[in-house]
Protein backbone atom coordinates (compact mmCIF):
# COMPACT_ATOMS: atom_id res chain seq x y z
CA UNK A 1 0.00 0.00 0.00
CA UNK A 2 3.15 1.84 0.50
CA UNK A 3 4.60 1.91 -2.49
CA UNK A 4 1.54 2.44 -4.28
CA UNK A 5 0.46 5.45 -2.36
CA UNK A 6 4.30 6.81 -3.66
CA UNK A 7 3.52 6.14 -7.20
CA UNK A 8 0.14 7.24 -7.13
CA UNK A 9 2.04 10.55 -5.73
CA UNK A 10 4.15 10.99 -8.63
CA UNK A 11 1.99 10.34 -11.40
CA UNK A 12 -0.28 12.48 -10.59
CA UNK A 13 1.27 15.77 -9.63
CA UNK A 14 -0.24 18.52 -10.91
CA UNK A 15 0.79 20.41 -13.73
CA UNK A 16 0.00 23.65 -13.99
CA UNK A 17 -0.69 24.15 -17.78
CA UNK A 18 -2.33 27.24 -18.37
CA UNK A 19 -4.36 30.09 -16.15
CA UNK A 20 -7.93 30.70 -16.66
CA UNK A 21 -9.15 33.44 -16.70
CA UNK A 22 -12.38 35.00 -14.26
CA UNK A 23 -14.58 36.90 -16.44
CA UNK A 24 -15.61 34.42 -19.27
CA UNK A 25 -18.40 35.57 -21.23
CA UNK A 26 -19.00 38.05 -19.05
CA UNK A 27 -22.60 37.97 -18.09
CA UNK A 28 -24.40 39.38 -16.20
CA UNK A 29 -27.75 37.75 -16.56
CA UNK A 30 -26.76 34.72 -15.66
CA UNK A 31 -28.30 34.89 -12.18
CA UNK A 32 -31.77 35.14 -13.80
CA UNK A 33 -31.10 32.04 -15.92
CA UNK A 34 -30.74 29.84 -13.06
CA UNK A 35 -34.17 30.32 -12.28
CA UNK A 36 -35.75 30.37 -15.42
CA UNK A 37 -37.86 27.17 -15.64
CA UNK A 38 -36.52 25.59 -18.73
CA UNK A 39 -38.96 24.49 -21.99
CA UNK A 40 -40.49 21.23 -22.15
CA UNK A 41 -40.10 20.85 -18.04
CA UNK A 42 -43.36 22.45 -17.00
CA UNK A 43 -45.28 20.50 -14.30
CA UNK A 44 -48.28 19.96 -16.71
CA UNK A 45 -45.89 17.55 -19.14
CA UNK A 46 -44.29 15.72 -16.32
CA UNK A 47 -44.62 12.16 -16.51
CA UNK A 48 -44.65 9.94 -13.41
CA UNK A 49 -42.19 6.68 -13.01
CA UNK A 50 -42.91 5.84 -9.86
CA UNK A 51 -44.86 2.35 -9.15
CA UNK A 52 -48.44 3.62 -8.78
CA UNK A 53 -48.80 2.40 -5.84
CA UNK A 54 -45.23 3.79 -4.50
CA UNK A 55 -47.03 6.79 -2.86
CA UNK A 56 -44.01 8.40 -5.06
CA UNK A 57 -43.95 11.05 -7.52
CA UNK A 58 -40.88 11.29 -9.90
CA UNK A 59 -40.20 12.80 -13.52
CA UNK A 60 -39.20 10.86 -16.00
CA UNK A 61 -36.53 13.52 -16.81
CA UNK A 62 -35.41 14.35 -13.03
CA UNK A 63 -32.31 16.51 -12.98
CA UNK A 64 -29.05 14.75 -11.74
CA UNK A 65 -27.40 16.65 -8.88
CA UNK A 66 -24.92 14.74 -7.98
CA UNK A 67 -22.37 11.88 -9.13
CA UNK A 68 -20.17 9.50 -7.34
CA UNK A 69 -17.02 7.83 -8.59
CA UNK A 70 -13.51 6.86 -7.38
CA UNK A 71 -14.45 8.60 -3.75
CA UNK A 72 -15.58 11.99 -4.82
CA UNK A 73 -18.66 13.93 -4.96
CA UNK A 74 -19.37 16.21 -7.99
CA UNK A 75 -22.29 18.78 -8.46
CA UNK A 76 -23.24 21.05 -11.35
CA UNK A 77 -21.54 24.04 -11.46
CA UNK A 78 -24.52 26.26 -12.09
CA UNK A 79 -24.17 30.06 -12.03
CA UNK A 80 -25.75 29.95 -8.48
CA UNK A 81 -22.95 27.96 -7.23
CA UNK A 82 -20.57 30.10 -9.61
CA UNK A 83 -21.74 33.15 -7.66
CA UNK A 84 -21.62 31.95 -4.65
CA UNK A 85 -17.87 30.52 -4.86
CA UNK A 86 -16.95 33.48 -6.88
CA UNK A 87 -15.92 31.36 -10.13
CA UNK A 88 -15.49 32.44 -13.20
CA UNK A 89 -18.93 33.86 -14.84
CA UNK A 90 -19.61 31.10 -17.70
CA UNK A 91 -17.65 28.18 -16.42
CA UNK A 92 -18.72 25.03 -17.52
CA UNK A 93 -18.01 21.48 -15.37
CA UNK A 94 -18.46 19.65 -12.19
CA UNK A 95 -17.26 20.65 -9.02
CA UNK A 96 -16.28 18.45 -6.38
CA UNK A 97 -17.18 18.60 -3.26
CA UNK A 98 -16.19 16.01 -1.54
CA UNK A 99 -13.00 13.53 -2.09
CA UNK A 100 -11.86 10.49 -0.35
CA UNK A 101 -10.08 6.80 -1.15
CA UNK A 102 -8.86 7.51 -4.85
CA UNK A 103 -10.07 10.52 -5.90
CA UNK A 104 -7.98 12.28 -3.26
CA UNK A 105 -4.59 9.92 -3.42
CA UNK A 106 -5.09 11.30 -7.25
CA UNK A 107 -4.13 14.60 -6.11
CA UNK A 108 -8.26 16.37 -6.68
CA UNK A 109 -9.25 18.76 -3.86
CA UNK A 110 -12.60 19.63 -3.07
CA UNK A 111 -13.49 22.27 -4.78
CA UNK A 112 -11.69 21.61 -8.22
CA UNK A 113 -13.64 21.49 -11.24
CA UNK A 114 -13.49 18.93 -13.63
CA UNK A 115 -13.96 20.04 -17.15
CA UNK A 116 -12.60 16.71 -18.73
CA UNK A 117 -11.70 13.78 -18.44
CA UNK A 118 -9.41 11.41 -20.74
CA UNK A 119 -9.61 14.58 -22.85
CA UNK A 120 -13.23 14.57 -23.66
CA UNK A 121 -15.46 17.64 -21.90
CA UNK A 122 -17.02 17.36 -18.71
CA UNK A 123 -19.87 20.14 -18.75
CA UNK A 124 -22.47 19.04 -16.63
CA UNK A 125 -23.48 15.81 -14.98
CA UNK A 126 -24.75 13.60 -17.67
CA UNK A 127 -21.63 14.34 -19.75
CA UNK A 128 -19.24 13.18 -16.01
CA UNK A 129 -21.95 10.10 -16.21
CA UNK A 130 -21.07 9.35 -19.68
CA UNK A 131 -17.46 9.87 -19.55
CA UNK A 132 -16.72 7.95 -16.64
CA UNK A 133 -18.53 5.04 -18.07
CA UNK A 134 -16.18 5.16 -21.29
CA UNK A 135 -13.76 4.79 -18.93
CA UNK A 136 -15.37 2.30 -16.73
CA UNK A 137 -12.86 -0.73 -17.67
CA UNK A 138 -9.31 1.00 -17.46
CA UNK A 139 -7.25 1.35 -14.14
CA UNK A 140 -6.50 4.97 -15.04
CA UNK A 141 -8.01 7.91 -16.19
CA UNK A 142 -6.71 11.42 -16.71
CA UNK A 143 -8.78 14.09 -15.47
CA UNK A 144 -8.74 18.08 -15.76
CA UNK A 145 -9.48 20.33 -13.29
CA UNK A 146 -9.79 24.15 -12.84
CA UNK A 147 -8.30 24.77 -9.38
CA UNK A 148 -9.18 27.90 -7.81
CA UNK A 149 -5.77 30.49 -7.36
CA UNK A 150 -5.05 33.11 -4.96
CA UNK A 151 -6.11 36.16 -7.05
CA UNK A 152 -9.18 37.20 -8.47
CA UNK A 153 -10.07 39.26 -11.80
CA UNK A 154 -12.48 41.45 -10.62
CA UNK A 155 -14.50 39.53 -7.91
CA UNK A 156 -14.26 36.47 -9.30
CA UNK A 157 -11.28 33.83 -8.80
CA UNK A 158 -8.52 33.12 -11.78
CA UNK A 159 -8.54 29.46 -12.06
CA UNK A 160 -5.16 27.12 -12.46
CA UNK A 161 -5.87 24.10 -14.85
CA UNK A 162 -3.87 20.86 -13.48
CA UNK A 163 -4.28 17.39 -14.74
CA UNK A 164 -4.69 14.37 -12.33
CA UNK A 165 -4.16 10.95 -12.75
CA UNK A 166 -7.23 8.38 -11.23
CA UNK A 167 -5.83 5.44 -10.55
CA UNK A 168 -8.05 2.34 -9.12
CA UNK A 169 -6.56 -1.12 -8.20
CA UNK A 170 -9.11 -2.73 -10.37
CA UNK A 171 -11.45 -1.29 -12.64
CA UNK A 172 -12.37 2.05 -12.72
CA UNK A 173 -16.68 1.35 -13.07
CA UNK A 174 -18.69 4.23 -13.61
CA UNK A 175 -19.96 7.06 -11.14
CA UNK A 176 -23.69 6.53 -9.97
CA UNK A 177 -25.77 9.54 -9.94
CA UNK A 178 -28.38 10.82 -7.69
CA UNK A 179 -31.26 13.52 -7.53
CA UNK A 180 -31.82 16.24 -5.14
CA UNK A 181 -33.24 14.23 -1.86
CA UNK A 182 -37.10 13.27 -2.00
CA UNK A 183 -39.31 15.80 -0.72
CA UNK A 184 -42.19 15.48 1.47
CA UNK A 185 -45.51 17.21 -0.24
CA UNK A 186 -46.41 20.37 0.49
CA UNK A 187 -42.71 21.05 2.20
CA UNK A 188 -41.17 24.62 2.12
CA UNK A 189 -37.93 25.52 0.06
CA UNK A 190 -34.94 26.42 2.23
CA UNK A 191 -33.14 27.37 -0.99
CA UNK A 192 -34.16 30.30 -3.80
CA UNK A 193 -37.12 29.80 -6.52
CA UNK A 194 -35.30 27.45 -8.99
CA UNK A 195 -38.65 26.42 -11.07
CA UNK A 196 -40.76 23.71 -10.82
CA UNK A 197 -40.24 21.33 -7.70
CA UNK A 198 -40.71 18.05 -9.73
CA UNK A 199 -37.62 19.17 -11.72
CA UNK A 200 -35.60 17.95 -9.06
CA UNK A 201 -36.93 16.38 -6.78
CA UNK A 202 -39.29 13.04 -6.55
CA UNK A 203 -42.33 13.72 -4.12
CA UNK A 204 -43.08 11.68 -1.03
CA UNK A 205 -42.49 10.30 1.93
CA UNK A 206 -39.61 7.66 3.07
CA UNK A 207 -36.30 9.23 2.29
CA UNK A 208 -34.64 8.30 5.42
CA UNK A 209 -34.40 5.53 8.32
CA UNK A 210 -37.16 6.32 10.37
CA UNK A 211 -37.03 7.06 13.08
CA UNK A 212 -33.68 8.96 12.38
CA UNK A 213 -31.03 6.97 14.09
CA UNK A 214 -29.53 9.88 15.20
CA UNK A 215 -32.47 10.98 17.28
CA UNK A 216 -32.97 7.78 19.12
CA UNK A 217 -32.24 8.26 23.06
CA UNK A 218 -31.46 4.90 24.71
CA UNK A 219 -31.74 4.42 28.75
CA UNK A 220 -28.46 4.64 30.70
CA UNK A 221 -27.47 1.65 31.33
CA UNK A 222 -27.90 0.19 34.83
CA UNK A 223 -25.09 0.72 37.26
CA UNK A 224 -23.96 -1.45 40.18
CA UNK A 225 -24.92 0.12 43.53
CA UNK A 226 -21.03 -0.21 44.38
CA UNK A 227 -20.22 2.16 41.43
CA UNK A 228 -22.65 4.63 43.07
CA UNK A 229 -21.30 4.47 46.74
CA UNK A 230 -17.71 5.10 45.46
CA UNK A 231 -18.81 7.60 42.81
CA UNK A 232 -17.10 5.54 40.18
CA UNK A 233 -17.86 6.04 36.73
CA UNK A 234 -16.57 6.37 33.65
CA UNK A 235 -17.68 9.67 32.20
CA UNK A 236 -17.07 12.78 34.53
CA UNK A 237 -19.80 14.44 36.86
CA UNK A 238 -22.73 14.64 35.37
CA UNK A 239 -24.96 15.12 38.74
CA UNK A 240 -26.15 12.33 41.10
CA UNK A 241 -26.03 8.85 39.80
CA UNK A 242 -29.40 7.79 40.59
CA UNK A 243 -30.75 10.66 38.47
CA UNK A 244 -29.98 8.89 35.23
CA UNK A 245 -29.21 5.26 36.53
CA UNK A 246 -31.59 2.72 37.76
CA UNK A 247 -29.64 0.06 40.03
CA UNK A 248 -28.82 -3.41 38.77
CA UNK A 249 -30.51 -6.09 40.93
C1 LIG B 1 -33.33 23.18 -10.16
C2 LIG B 1 -33.48 22.17 -9.14
C3 LIG B 1 -34.41 22.41 -7.97
C4 LIG B 1 -35.71 22.88 -7.99
C5 LIG B 1 -36.51 23.31 -9.19
C6 LIG B 1 -36.17 22.85 -6.62
N1 LIG B 1 -35.19 22.36 -5.81
FE1 LIG B 1 -35.33 22.04 -3.81
N2 LIG B 1 -33.39 21.44 -3.74
C7 LIG B 1 -32.59 21.29 -4.84
C8 LIG B 1 -31.31 20.81 -4.42
C9 LIG B 1 -30.13 20.54 -5.35
C10 LIG B 1 -31.37 20.64 -3.02
C11 LIG B 1 -30.29 20.14 -2.08
C12 LIG B 1 -29.28 21.12 -1.61
C13 LIG B 1 -29.57 22.58 -1.83
O1 LIG B 1 -30.26 23.20 -1.02
O2 LIG B 1 -29.10 23.11 -2.85
C14 LIG B 1 -32.70 21.05 -2.63
C15 LIG B 1 -33.16 21.02 -1.35
C16 LIG B 1 -34.49 21.17 -0.99
C17 LIG B 1 -35.04 20.85 0.29
C18 LIG B 1 -34.27 20.32 1.48
C19 LIG B 1 -34.32 18.82 1.38
C20 LIG B 1 -33.36 18.09 2.29
O3 LIG B 1 -33.68 16.95 2.67
O4 LIG B 1 -32.29 18.63 2.58
C21 LIG B 1 -36.38 21.12 0.24
C22 LIG B 1 -37.38 20.92 1.35
C23 LIG B 1 -36.65 21.61 -1.10
N3 LIG B 1 -35.48 21.63 -1.83
C24 LIG B 1 -37.88 22.00 -1.55
C25 LIG B 1 -38.15 22.47 -2.82
C26 LIG B 1 -39.46 22.92 -3.27
C27 LIG B 1 -40.70 22.95 -2.40
C28 LIG B 1 -39.33 23.29 -4.57
C29 LIG B 1 -40.37 23.88 -5.50
C30 LIG B 1 -41.05 25.07 -5.01
C31 LIG B 1 -37.94 23.05 -4.95
N4 LIG B 1 -37.26 22.57 -3.86
C32 LIG B 1 -37.42 23.27 -6.23
C33 LIG B 1 -32.91 21.55 -6.16
C34 LIG B 1 -34.12 22.09 -6.59
C1 LIG C 1 -27.15 13.03 33.42
C2 LIG C 1 -27.19 11.59 33.36
C3 LIG C 1 -26.11 10.78 34.11
C4 LIG C 1 -25.68 10.94 35.40
C5 LIG C 1 -26.11 11.97 36.42
C6 LIG C 1 -24.72 9.87 35.62
N1 LIG C 1 -24.59 9.10 34.51
FE1 LIG C 1 -23.48 7.44 34.30
N2 LIG C 1 -23.98 7.31 32.32
C7 LIG C 1 -24.89 8.13 31.73
C8 LIG C 1 -25.01 7.73 30.34
C9 LIG C 1 -25.89 8.40 29.28
C10 LIG C 1 -24.16 6.63 30.16
C11 LIG C 1 -23.92 5.88 28.87
C12 LIG C 1 -22.55 6.19 28.27
C13 LIG C 1 -22.28 7.66 28.14
O1 LIG C 1 -23.12 8.42 27.62
O2 LIG C 1 -21.21 8.11 28.58
C14 LIG C 1 -23.54 6.39 31.45
C15 LIG C 1 -22.64 5.39 31.68
C16 LIG C 1 -22.22 5.04 32.97
C17 LIG C 1 -21.47 3.85 33.29
C18 LIG C 1 -21.04 2.76 32.28
C19 LIG C 1 -22.10 1.66 32.38
C20 LIG C 1 -21.95 0.60 31.32
O3 LIG C 1 -22.49 -0.49 31.58
O4 LIG C 1 -21.37 0.88 30.27
C21 LIG C 1 -21.25 3.84 34.61
C22 LIG C 1 -20.53 2.76 35.44
C23 LIG C 1 -21.84 5.06 35.12
N3 LIG C 1 -22.41 5.75 34.10
C24 LIG C 1 -21.78 5.43 36.44
C25 LIG C 1 -22.30 6.60 36.95
C26 LIG C 1 -22.14 7.02 38.31
C27 LIG C 1 -21.42 6.24 39.41
C28 LIG C 1 -22.76 8.23 38.41
C29 LIG C 1 -22.85 9.13 39.64
C30 LIG C 1 -21.58 9.49 40.25
C31 LIG C 1 -23.30 8.54 37.10
N4 LIG C 1 -23.02 7.53 36.24
C32 LIG C 1 -24.03 9.68 36.79
C33 LIG C 1 -25.61 9.16 32.28
C34 LIG C 1 -25.43 9.64 33.55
Amino acid sequence: MKSSFARFGLLSCGLILALFGGGLMANNAEQANAVAPQPGHLGTQMENIAPPDSGIFMARNIALYEGHWQGMDVMLLDAELRQKLKYPMGLRGVIVNEVTLNAALSGILGGDVIISIDGNPVIDLESFKRETYNMRLRNHAPIKVLRKSDSKNGDRYIMNQMVYVLRANGELGFAQMESAPMIMPGEPRPHPDRGPCTQCHSIGDGRFTMPDPDLITLPPPKIKAQDVDLNRSPHGDRGPCLACHQLLP
